[in-house]
């Protein structure tokens, strides 16, 4: 089997390429010609290039051969791009991939989407026919790119689904870097009661169920939650973390409204102007709004089971960061 693998190159994207290759996959990457590669260094991999944002549909060899496409790559970390960029990449960038894909017959195609569609979680653990309710312009984008790629198979064809990952990490992952620097200075302070749900998936068990999405005859037209075995409260998640450091977690709760409003403000002022708002408010929306996710469905018809538990994901996260000087240097923390 030949897979694709998109944004190849990115956290998940390196990940998902190394698990295909020890499955026996050959795997060709389709990433952007001047993108860090150093993630794929010494990979027996084929590689193609393309910017999915621009208008040049891909190039036929792209596909040459291909089984199986996942599509991984998506614009999600960005700051002070416009906002219709991530429209560019996550609808339009989706929608070159599904069309060549299709132009080529290929088997198969996944399509990496997000829980954040859901956005902020009304009766927790959702599942996936849960409503959308996206709650930023990156979760709005991701919302039209899972509609337009369910639309695409069903009007086109193509034997589709939709993955939706559980806030991603592991060794690699530079999102909660942040979160775990605070902490390990000591100077981490919860906003709010500390007490809504979190969910997090490994890397690698997301890696091995992204891939059965691919290969499972099941999955075709359905939409799986991929989370790892269990969700916990947001002080557990600080207490586990600050366990690992063995560093004291702070009492004092902030109130949310003052610095929601003060978000508000910043983004209100800043974002005008180009500059990144000191505080804003999806930064809020971590420490008030339940994220826990129901993965039964993935479990019976993927046969995903998640292998690595949640304090030995945090442990090989967290000492990743140390290790990898990322604890000590200054600037994750000026936000
Ligand atoms: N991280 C999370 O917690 C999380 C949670 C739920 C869902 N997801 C979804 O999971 C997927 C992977 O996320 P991640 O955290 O692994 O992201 P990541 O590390 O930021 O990787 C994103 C990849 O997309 C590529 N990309 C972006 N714009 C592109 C363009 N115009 N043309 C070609 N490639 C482009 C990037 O390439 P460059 O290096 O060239 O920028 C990179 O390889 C995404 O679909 C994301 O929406 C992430």
């Amino acid at each position: 089997m030949k897979a694709l693998v998109t944004g190849a190159n990115g956290f998940t994207g390196s990940y998902l390429t190394k698990h295909l290759l020890d499955k026996g996959y050959e795997v060709r990457v389709l990433v952007r010609k001047n993108s860090n590669q150093s993630a794929l260094e010494g990979l027996p991999i084929e590689y193609a290039f393309a910017d999915i944002a621009d208008d040049n549909p891909l190039e036929d060899t792209v596909m040459d051969g291909v089984d199986v496409v996942y599509h991984i790559a998506a614009l999600y970390r960005a700051e002070n791009v416009p906002r219709e960029y991530f429209w560019d990449v996550n609808v339009k960038g989706t929608r070159k991939v599904l069309e060549a894909a299709k132009k080529a017959n290929v088997k198969r195609f996944v399509h990496c989407s997000t829980v954040g569609v859901q956005g902020e979680i009304k009766t927790p653990p959702a599942k996936e026919e849960d409503p959308y309710s996206p709650g930023d312009y990156y979760q709005e984008s991701k919302m039209d790119g899972e509609l337009l790629a369910l639309d695409f198979f069903k009007k086109e064809n193509l034997a589709g689904c939709v993955v939706r990952p559980v806030g991603i990490y592991g060794p690699g992952d530079l999102r909660f870097l942040k979160l775990f620097k605070y902490i390990y200075s000591g100077k981490f302070k919860m906003i709010g009661s500390g007490e809504v749900l979190y969910h997090l998936t490994y890397v690698e068990d997301l890696a091995a169920g992204i891939a059965l999405a691919g290969e499972k005859e099941a999955a075709i037209g359905e939409i799986f939650t991929i989370g790892g075995n269990e969700f916990v409260t947001l002080n557990q998640l600080v207490q586990k973390i600050a366990d690992i450091y063995n560093k004291p977690v702070s009492k004092l709760r902030i109130p949310v409204w003052p610095v929601w409003w003060a978000g508000y403000l910043c983004e209100l002022i800043c974002l005008p102007l180009n500059i990144s708002p000191p505080i804003y408010r999806r930064r809020v929306d971590f420490f008030i709004k339940d994220r826990a996710f129901d993965i039964s469905k993935a479990r019976k018809l993927l046969d995903y089971e998640p292998k690595v538990p949640l304090d030995e994901g945090l442990r090989k996260t967290a000492l990743w960061y140390k290790d990898s000087g990322l604890l000590e240097s200054s600037s994750a923390l000026k936000s």
